[in-house]
C-alpha cells in the first residue's frame, strides 16, 4: 500500500515541476521566461544560444563568464540588463537544476518479466 501512495506521489510531483510550465523559443532553444528578449538580444549575437541552453553554472560562474567575454571577447557593458539576464541564466541554466525530473527508482517501476 504504502508503495503506491508513493509513487502517486512522485506522479504528483513530477506533474507540478516548475520546468514543465515553460516552453522554449523555436529559434534559439532558450526558455521562455522573465528576461527571455534581453537574453536572445545580448547573447547570441556572437554565438549560437545553444552555448547557453547547454551549460549549467551557479549565478557567480555566469557573471564570471560574462566578464571573461567582456574582457576578451567583445561584449559590451550590459548595464542595467545584467541582473535581469544573471537572474535568467540562474535560474533556467543552474547547477543543480538539470531541467529533467529525477528518474523514478529502481523498486516503483512496474515489475520486469524474465
Ligand atoms: C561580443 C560577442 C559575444 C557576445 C555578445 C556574447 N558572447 Fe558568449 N562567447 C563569445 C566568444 C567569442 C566565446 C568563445 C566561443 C568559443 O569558445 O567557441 C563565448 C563563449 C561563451 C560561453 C562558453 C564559455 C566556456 O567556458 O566555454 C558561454 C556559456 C557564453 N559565451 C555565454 C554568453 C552569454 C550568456 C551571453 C550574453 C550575456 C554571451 N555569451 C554573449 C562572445 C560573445
Amino acid at each position: 500500500m504504502n508503495k503506491y501512495l508513493l509513487l502517486i506521489g512522485l506522479l504528483i510531483i513530477s506533474g507540478v515541476d516548475a520546468k514543465d510550465k515553460f516552453k522554449v523559443d523555436k529559434e534559439t532553444g532558450l526558455i521562455l521566461d522573465n528576461g527571455f528578449a534581453i537574453v536572445k538580444a545580448n547573447c547570441t549575437a556572437c554565438h549560437s544560444a545553444a552555448l547557453v541552453t547547454q551549460n549549467r553554472m551557479s549565478r557567480e560562474t555566469w557573471l564570471e563568464t560574462i566578464r571573461w567575454m567582456q574582457k576578451s571577447q567583445g561584449l559590451w557593458p550590459l548595464n542595467k540588463n545584467e541582473p535581469i539576464i544573471l537572474d535568467y541564466l540562474a535560474k533556467h541554466y543552474n547547477l543543480t537544476d538539470t531541467g529533467r525530473r529525477k528518474s523514478i527508482p529502481d523498486h516503483l517501476m512496474p515489475i520486469k518479466e524474465e
